[in-house]
C-alpha cells in the first residue's frame, strides 16, 4: 500500500474512518512558514458536512501538529498533523461486515488484503482521510500566497445545473474560498442544493463536475515526461476517492477542433508572455507557460445509497441484496471541492519547491 506522494515535498497520510486518528507527515517544507491555526480551522470547516445535504457524522477536527513547529512557525523538520476521530458508530457496520457496496471500496480490499483490512466506515478508504490532506495543505496555501499562487475550485455542474464560468479568477477565486458550497452563481447554488435534497430525500445520492483555477504560476516549473505537471495534478487528484475523471481545460471537447482554432496564440501584455485563448490549460511539454491552470474533476455520486442494491456476500459467495445502514453524504461533491484545492496546493508547492 503506497500512501506517500511527492518529491521535494512529500506526504504521507495515515488512518482509518473508525480509528483512533487520522493524518499527515509533510517532509520537505522550508523552514519559517508562519503557521495559522485558524486557516487551518476554516479549511477544515469547508470540508465538513453540515444540514441536510451531509452526513449526520459531524467530526470537530480537533487537530494537533505534533511536529516540525516550533514558535508558530515550521522548523525544516517532517510536520505531522494528527486529527482525532471522534463522532464514530461502528456498530452500523457490523452486520454488513462481508455485504460489499456497489461502487465502494469493500469488494477489493478485500480481496487484496485478505480480510484483514479495517472495514468500519470505509476503513483506510473512506473520505474521512482526506481532512488529513485538507489540514497539510493549510500549511502551504499562504506561503503559495506569498509566491502570488491562488487556487479555488467551484462546482460547475451537479445533475444537470451548471454555474457560470470563471470571469475574474482572482476576485472569484477569493469568493469561492470562503463559500461553503462553493458555487459562483447563487441561482445555480440554490438549485443545486435543492438537487441534493431531492436525492437525498429518496435515499439516492447525485454527482458533478468541479472545475478548479491555480493562477499565478510563473512560467517554467514542471518537467516533460513522467513529472509533466499534467501528470503530477491528476496523478494526485485521481488519488481522491470518488474523482472518477480529470482534464485540462475542456480538453475532450477542445481536443476535436482544428490545430488553427486550438493553439493558443502568443502575444504580449504589459511586458508579459501571455496566451489569447487557454485550450492547453497553462502547460506546454508539461511546464507551465504563465496561463492559469484550469482543472475539471468528475465527482461521482456518493457509492452508499439507502436504497435497495443487489450485491454479493463476499464470504459466503452469494449474491444478496444490501439494505444500507449508516450516515453518508447524498453528495460528495460540496465536501470534495476542499480536498481538491489542497492536493492542487500541496503538488503546487512541490512543483515549485
Ligand atoms: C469528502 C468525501 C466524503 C465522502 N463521503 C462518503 C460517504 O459518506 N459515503 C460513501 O459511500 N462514500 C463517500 N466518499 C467516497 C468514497 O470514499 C469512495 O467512493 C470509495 O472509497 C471508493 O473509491 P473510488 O470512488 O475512488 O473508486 C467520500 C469521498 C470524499 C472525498
Amino acid at each position: 500500500m503506497k500512501n506517500t506522494f511527492g518529491n521535494k515535498l512529500s506526504f504521507t497520510i495515515f488512518g482509518e474512518s473508525h480509528g483512533e486518528e487520522i493524518g499527515i507527515v509533510l517532509d520537505g517544507l522550508k523552514s519559517g512558514i508562519k503557521i495559522d491555526e485558524e486557516f487551518i480551522d476554516h479549511q477544515l470547516a469547508l470540508r465538513r458536512p453540515y444540514g441536510s445535504i451531509g452526513t449526520a457524522r459531524v467530526e470537530k477536527d480537533a487537530f494537533r501538529i505534533v511536529s516540525g513547529a516550533f514558535n508558530g512557525h515550521t522548523t525544516g523538520s517532517p510536520l505531522t498533523i494528527i486529527i482525532p476521530n471522534e463522532n464514530k458508530k461502528s456498530s452500523d457496520y457490523s452486520d454488513t461486515r462481508y455485504i460489499a457496496r456497489p461502487s465502494h471500496a469493500d469488494y477489493t480490499a478485500y480481496v487484496k488484503y485478505n480480510g484483514f483490512e479495517d472495514y468500519r466506515g470505509g476503513g483506510h478508504f473512506s473520505g474521512r482521510i482526506t481532512a488529513a490532506l485538507v489540514a497539510g495543505a493549510s500549511i502551504v496555501i499562504p506561503a503559495l500566497k506569498e509566491e502570488g499562487i491562488m487556487i479555488g475550485t467551484h462546482i460547475k455542474k451537479l445533475g444537470g445545473i451548471c454555474d457560470r464560468e470563471f470571469d475574474d479568477p482572482e476576485k472569484d477565486i477569493a469568493f469561492l474560498n470562503e463559500e461553503k458550497f462553493a458555487v459562483l452563481d447563487k441561482k445555480a447554488q440554490d438549485a443545486m442544493i435543492s438537487a441534493i435534497e431531492e436525492v437525498a430525500k429518496e435515499g439516492d445520492s447525485i454527482g458533478g463536475h468541479l472545475e478548479s483555477a491555480i493562477i499565478g504560476m510563473k512560467p517554467g516549473f514542471g518537467e516533460p515526461f513522467f513529472d509533466s505537471l499534467e501528470s503530477l495534478y491528476s496523478h494526485a487528484l485521481f488519488s481522491i476517492p470518488g474523482i472518477k475523471g480529470v482534464s485540462f481545460s475542456d480538453a475532450f471537447e477542445n481536443c476535436l477542433k482544428r490545430g488553427s482554432e486550438f493553439n493558443d496564440e502568443f502575444g504580449i501584455k504589459d511586458g508579459k508572455v501571455v496566451t489569447s485563448s487557454n485550450n492547453n490549460s497553462g502547460i506546454n511539454g508539461g511546464i507551465s507557460n504563465g496561463m492559469p491552470i484550469v482543472i475539471k474533476c468528475a465527482v461521482k455520486p456518493t457509492p452508499s445509497i439507502f436504497k435497495d442494491q443487489k450485491t454479493i456476500d463476499m464470504k459466503d459467495n452469494k449474491e444478496c441484496t444490501l439494505s444500507l445502514k449508516g450516515r453518508h453524504d447524498p453528495a460528495i461533491i460540496h465536501r470534495a471541492r476542499v480536498v481538491v484545492d489542497s492536493m492542487l496546493a500541496l503538488v503546487t508547492y512541490d512543483v515549485i519547491s
